[in-house]
């Protein structure tokens, strides 16, 4: 059992030095360059077309040399092509959706689940979660990472949890009111709809929920959403950020005492950031492509893989470990709007700004000749007034084109109207 008494944090190397923290990761990051060059043919050939060899790093920074991992890759060797071990020794697999094509499988030996439930465990006591108490997991469990991921990292804490999975919002609801979780985990647009069936029952979370603290993530989201969330649940909000590719949910995590950014467990996984375009690592500070190497895994390591998700690091606060700011969104998420780059997300932000509108959003994209146009559909709060909507429509282009900088459409829908996330929300559609 981990000590909790002289440290912050659930583990001493949380708050360790900078150097110790550095040296453990050139140790590792050493170990886990030959186990991929050793286990698998498509490091052995990438490395050698690049002319480098798992001896050539003698430090952190040597790693820019090694080529990068990308998505294809892993589709190109699906489903065990980036097997290290021998498949008896592989515990479990997961896989990750994949919109298009194959999905990318990912497995786990028993070391790599405990590594696994350890940085969750980690996570959810940087969240303010404790032993003893009562964890609500509502993300997915099945192949997708959310659920089984949550779980173990629980359990692993000493909690009692809730495996409810997505879906069956009036069960979760019903369960939420007679258990009384102090922790409740799920995605922030799922947790919007279990919010709304507290009110459908003409209670107000706030007040009746037992749920301190959450535990979002698995999808984009803003401060703004934060501060809804708070707000109409009556708890704290805080990060939780992660892949499948690179282990899961727990790859970083914000604090609950700062709530100021994503701390990545720096002991297991080492984050760059590149610039998309030309490859070239970028110094801390500036914005660019995550881009993560795991240090510890032992069935599927992966080397300088690029997530997509666009992201800053910055210094640590909370802990020595390094973080990273709110992720906008991924670079496949991107809308280019007559030449000006949109996420989502600012989008929502700029929602939740206006009065009267609700979180409940989808954007469309239609084709106008060559150029894309935008169309925000949004519902009103039930409360607001119904002749009010040409008004909050007008406020919320205002606002739009003053922060994002695009001229979009809006359209104020009727509540219920836009379709509900049961896990990650589908925030675009196309005409
Ligand atoms: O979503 C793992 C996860 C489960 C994370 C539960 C957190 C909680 P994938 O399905 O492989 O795995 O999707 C990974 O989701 O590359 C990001 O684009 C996005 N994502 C995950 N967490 C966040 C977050 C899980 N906190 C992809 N903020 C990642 C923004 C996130 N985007």
């Amino acid at each position: 059992m981990t000590d909790h008494s002289n440290h912050r944090g659930y583990e001493p190397i949380e708050t360790a030095s900078i150097d110790e923290l550095r040296s453990l990761q050139l140790d590792r990051l050493q170990w886990s360059l030959r186990q991929a060059y050793d286990n698998i043919d498509h490091y052995g050939n990438s490395f050698t077309e690049a002319d480098v060899h798992p001896d050539d790093l003698k430090s952190l920074d040597d790693l820019a040399r090694f080529p990068f991992l990308v998505k294809d890759d892993l589709r190109r060797n699906y489903p065990f092509g980036m097997l290290a071990v021998p498949m008896e020794q592989v515990s479990r697999l997961h896989a990750s959706s994949g919109t298009t094509g194959k999905p990318t499988v990912v497995p786990y030996t028993a070391h790599d689940i405990d590594v696994w439930a350890t940085v969750v465990a980690r996570s959810l006591y940087a969240a303010g979660t404790r032993p003893g108490d009562m964890v609500h997991v509502a993300y997915g469990y099945g192949l997708f990472t959310g659920g089984l991921g949550a779980h173990y990292g629980a359990e692993k804490l000493g909690c009692t949890v809730v495996p409810v999975s997505g879906g069956q919002t009036e069960k979760q609801v019903s369960l939420m009111i007679d258990l009384r979780p102090r922790v409740l985990m799920v995605t922030p647009s799922y947790c919007l709809n279990l919010v709304d069936e507290f009110e459908r029952r003409g209670l107000k979370a706030a007040e009746v929920s037992s749920v301190e603290i959450g535990v979002f993530g698995a999808e984009p989201w803003t401060d703004e959403m934060r501060t809804e969330i708070e707000w109409r649940m009556g708890l704290d909000a805080v990060d939780i950020y992660g892949l499948s590719e690179v282990i899961g949910p727990g790859v970083a995590q914000e604090c609950i005492e700062t709530k100021d950014g994503l701390t990545i467990w720096e002991d297991h996984f080492y984050p760059e950031i590149i610039d998309p375009d030309t490859g070239e690592v970028l110094p801390d500070g500036s914005e660019g492509e995550l881009v993560l190497t795991s240090l510890t895994k032992e069935a599927f390591p992966v080397i300088r893989y690029r997530t997509r998700d666009l992201a800053r690091l910055l210094p640590g606060t909370a802990r020595t470990m390094r973080r990273i700011g709110r992720i906008a969104g991924r670079s496949d998420d991107m809308l280019i709007i007559r030449g000006v780059n949109v996420f989502p997300s600012q989008v929502e932000a700029e929602i939740l700004k206006v009065s009267g509108l609700s979180p409940h959003y989808q954007l469309e994209v239609s084709q106008d000749g060559n150029m894309k146009s935008l169309t925000v559909n949004v519902e009103r709060l039930p409360d607001a007034a119904t002749d009010g909507a040409s008004t909050m429509a007008g406020q919320l282009r205002k606002h739009i084109k003053d922060n994002v900088g695009i001229t979009v459409g809006v359209v104020v829908t009727e509540p219920d109207t836009i379709p509900r996330s049961q896990g990650k929300a589908q925030r675009v559609v196309s005409e």
